[in-house]
């Protein structure tokens, strides 16, 4: 197993090149079920969900081509319709395929998620969806059996909350559709957008794009050429890296970016002094005299995002003063707290919400990496601790991290990737 060795209190300096987003890529590539064509995707991370995700796909009957950043998919071959749990245990998101196949087959299996490290997270919404849409589903030995043999149809879907892989699922079950669906309560976060877009260029009249009210028209289940397109830049990948200048206080530059997704992200690194300055696609952060301490909030897009709590969480050990962060999407988001303590942040935590007193001064040592974004805080906090930190179970970052140890290794960054 690898893991990663940082020598901390590194100054860091220059441009890091961010890489297409991992979670716009993933329901991307599941959207390839609907296509009646080799679909090409550009700017494709390489990233270990992905490959988890091609490999369901694969073993499906699907061809996967790839050449570095780009790959053909082609589903036309697809001739088996059961995720198994082998896969969908190993990523989460593998229920993306849950719409898709059973709007182009009318029937599939997929294995129920279950559980993982930062919460229950329940797959009710995705079902009770698609049971509206006229599929029959029955919970069979760990399995999500889905049937509908006549085709899904149209309605009007309210969803109780907002989620991300929910509305995914459902608008491209919808796609494929007998009529026009209706999504109350979407989610609006870009990579949901880059899905709807995609769609739409592909012939699918979506409406609504980029508000919390989706009208999905269905072509009864006729499948559909797919566009070729690129994959947006991964909005979190690019704010872990401000983090990076930010704990440091280095000026940083992050480029193929878009500064569009990263609002609430840049406000809160403003509101904590940094000089923020953008162009289209980069973003600067500057040094500042002193790092303020900062209130956050997770909730769901254009608000702080869930998956950038954790990384402000070691930023806000080197603010000066007491900073506040609550975690309202996730109920077990807080796996990385005691690893922080254990480098010598002073952190308490009352159900939901995390009081940081900083600033601390961090040491290094061994620890563990417990998701995919509490491994990056470890990583941010590593890159100021005095001395040499080993982070282990690093399988989590390259669950979602392009080539992290050299980005960083490129900036300055003492980093190796090593062999337990
Ligand atoms: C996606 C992202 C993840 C991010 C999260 C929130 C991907 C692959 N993953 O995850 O990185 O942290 O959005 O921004 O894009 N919920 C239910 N029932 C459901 C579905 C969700 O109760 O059927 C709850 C969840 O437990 C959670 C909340 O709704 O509390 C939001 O979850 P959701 O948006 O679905 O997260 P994911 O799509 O799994």
């Amino acid at each position: 197993m690898d893991y990663l060795q940082l020598q901390g209190s590194q100054s860091l300096k220059g441009k890091i090149k961010i890489s297409g987003a991992k979670n716009a890529s993933l329901p991307l590539i599941a959207m390839t079920i609907l296509a009646n064509n080799n679909v090409k995707i550009c700017n494709l991370p390489h990233v270990a969900d992905i490959n988890t995700l091609l490999k369901l796909l694969t073993n499906l009957g699907a061809s996967c081509d790839r050449t570095n950043d780009s790959i053909y998919v082609d589903t036309s071959k697809l001739n088996e319709t059961k995720a198994t749990y082998d896969i969908v245990k190993t990523m989460r998101a593998s229920i993306l395929v849950l719409g898709p196949l059973l709007a182009r087959f009318g029937h599939c299996e997929v294995s129920l998620p279950g559980g993982c490290a930062i919460g229950q997270r329940p797959v009710d919404l995705h079902l009770k969806a698609l049971e509206q849409m006229g599929a029959n589903i029955e919970i069979k030995n760990g399995y999500i059996e889905a049937t509908a043999p006549n085709g899904l149809k149209g309605c009007d879907i309210v969803f109780d909350k907002i989620t991300v892989t929910g509305t995914a699922n459902i608008v491209m079950a919808a796609a494929l559709a007998h009529g026009k669906t209706t999504i109350t309560n979407a989610a609006r976060e870009p990579e949901v957008v880059q899905l709807c877009k995609v769609l739409n260029e592909s012939g699918i009249k979506i409406q609504g794009i980029g508000t919390a009210f989706l009208s999905v028209r269905g072509t009864a289940g006729k499948l559909i050429d797919i566009v070729n397109f690129s994959v947006i830049p991964d909005r979190i990948e690019a704010g872990t890296y401000l983090c990076a200048g930010a704990i440091t206080n280095s000026k940083l530059t992050i480029t193929n970016t878009d500064p569009s997704h990263l609002g609430a992200v840049i406000a809160k690194l403003e509101e904590m002094g940094f000089c923020i300055n953008s162009t289209k696609n980069t973003i600067t952060i500057n040094p500042t005299k002193t790092i303020k301490p900062v209130k956050i909030v997770t909730r769901e897009y254009p608000a702080f995002p869930t998956d950038m709590q954790a990384q402000f969480m070691a930023l806000a050990t080197q603010a000066n003063g007491v900073s506040i962060i609550e975690e309202r999407l996730f109920e077990n988001r807080f796996m990385h707290v005691s690893e922080l303590q254990r480098m010598g942040a002073d952190i308490s935590l009352n159900g939901h919400t995390a009081t940081i007193n900083g600033k601390s001064k961090l040491s290094a040592t061994d620890v563990m990496a417990t998701d995919l974004r509490a491994s990056s805080a470890l990583v941010l906090a590593a890159l100021v601790a005095t001395g040499e930190t080993n982070i282990h179970r690093i399988y989590h970052l390259d669950r979602g991290y392009d080539s992290l140890e050299k980005k960083l290794e490129g900036v300055g960054a003492k980093i190796k990737r090593l062999k337990e």
